[in-house]
């Protein structure tokens, strides 16, 4: 289990040929957060994870094709013995050309020195600004000094081209090793929403299942939430960004668990809700089956060559229906559909892609009126919900809500891989239909 090193330098090559004649810079995620002098965990950068496997803060990769010598170098903190007694182990200069397979390493102090040899003869300069500021104006400045000197050297690079758009339709597309990471980290998370279910009962605080959850995670080798894990009861799961998990669980409630877990930086995203005494009431058992088709009928859509909205539409043509259906929208199908009447009970998305980052990089739409067609190797969540606030405000025109509904909040999300003749569902280890969570 895990990704080759070749795999690695793999991405690395598939970059380059798209480069030409450019030279590529990514930064690591800076350093690990402080506070007050107590260090919080580090977390690497994606985009450089991606490419260089490599897990320590405080470097640069630079990847220059034309370059005679060295096309892929690495800048890191060079070994210190002293100062990784306190922080930790580096792999230092000799470490990156060995295990990386960097072509040549320097320390991070030398990047100002040595980083224009890789950029002189460039044409362009790939970098993503906006992520760093700090590390942004180095750039700049690196490009500003080729640029004056341009004019007698008649090389250098005469753009700045964002790497987003050739580096993350690689990211989207998963490799095998990719999903065997993600179906590692998917299972785990499965596990720990079947140990949580079971823990479940009236009395217990949210905080406590979140615990059961996150110590599943560690147990299993993952690195912990991929995500602040959300343990919403009661009308707390009407807050889709519930991560306070501090309320007392009550014997009627609906309990709405939204957590996965990161595995070597690959990540689940599971969402379930069920009844804290195994029974729902009316209103609560309507929704849940309104959720859950819309959730199946969704799902059903994700296949190849399927534009990327197709299951989001569904998810809302169904739940729209079924509110109607329930009295609480009123009018035509698809005029509430386009006038959005529907927001105050779903106002988000039906899912993401999902990978390294949880809500992944890579482009739902190419122009304006097209969106992606999916492509096995894709990976997305599905996720429809329906929120009654307890305050909810019905849109104009719309039937005021009935107390009995109010407070009731359900979501149903699943992982799921695109295949070449459909799809699969990566985490269906977890029950979701009526007859296995009552
Ligand atoms: N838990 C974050 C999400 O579902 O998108
Ligand atoms: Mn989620
Ligand atoms: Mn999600």
């Amino acid at each position: 289990m895990g990704i080759e090193w070749s795999e690695y330098r793999q991405r690395r090559e598939k970059l380059m040929e798209k480069m030409g004649k450019g030279t590529a810079i990514f930064r690591s995620a800076p350093t690990s957060v402080m506070h007050n002098d107590v260090e919080y965990v580090f977390r690497q950068d994606s985009d450089f994870f991606y490419l260089t496997g490599f897990n320590e803060p405080e470097a640069v990769a630079v990847l220059a094709p034309h370059h005679e010598e060295h096309r892929f170098i690495l800048f890191i903190q060079p070994k210190d013995p002293e100062k990784e007694t306190w922080t930790g182990y580096r792999c230092g200069v000799e470490g990156a050309k060995e295990k990386y397979s960097a072509d040549e390493a320097y320390p991070i102090a030398e990047l100002d020195e040595k980083l224009p040899q890789y950029l002189k003869k460039a044409d362009r300069i790939y970098y993503h600004l906006g992520r760093d500021k700090h590390f942004n104006d180095v750039i700049l400045s690196h490009w500003q000094s080729l640029m004056a000197t341009y004019p007698k050297r008649g090389t250098g690079p005469v753009a700045i081209e964002d790497t987003n758009h050739i580096l993350h339709p690689m990211r989207q597309v998963k490799s095998a090793s990719e999903l065997g990471m993600l179906r590692q980290a998917m299972d785990i998370s499965a596990s720990a929403h079947n140990r949580a279910r079971e823990f479940v009962k009236a009395g217990h605080y949210e905080y406590q299942i979140q615990a059961e959850i996150e110590h599943t995670f560690r147990l299993h080798g993952g690195m912990g939430p991929a995500y602040p894990s959300i343990v919403a009861s009661g009308s707390n799961a009407c807050i889709l960004h519930y991560i306070e998990n501090n309320r007392q669980i009550q014997e009627n409630d609906l309990l709405l668990i939204d957590a996965g877990c990161s595995y070597g930086y690959y990540n689940g995203d599971i969402t379930r809700t069920f009844p804290v005494n195994g029974k729902f009431t009316g209103e609560q058992k309507a929704i849940y089956e309104l959720v859950l088709e819309a959730q199946l009928k969704a799902i059903e859509s994700v296949k190849p060559g399927n534009p990327y909205n197709e299951f989001h539409d569904m998810a809302v043509c169904v739940l729209v229906q079924g509110l109607i259906d329930l009295g609480l929208l009123k009018g035509d199908l698809e005029e509430i559909i386009k006038e959005e009447k529907y927001k105050p009970f779903y106002m988000h998305k039906t899912g993401h892609w999902l990978g390294l980052d949880v809500h992944d990089v890579g482009v739902y739409k190419q122009g304006e009126e097209t969106w992606l067609p999916l492509e096995a190797g894709h990976v997305l969540t599905v996720e429809p919900g329906i929120y009654i606030g307890p305050d909810i405000k019905p849109a104009e025109g719309q039937p005021e809500i009935p107390e009995r509904w109010r407070g009731i909040g359900i979501r149903i999300e699943d992982d799921i891989l695109v295949t070449e003749t459909g799809h699969e569902v990566l985490t269906a280890a977890v029950p979701k239909a009526i007859d296995d969570i009552v």
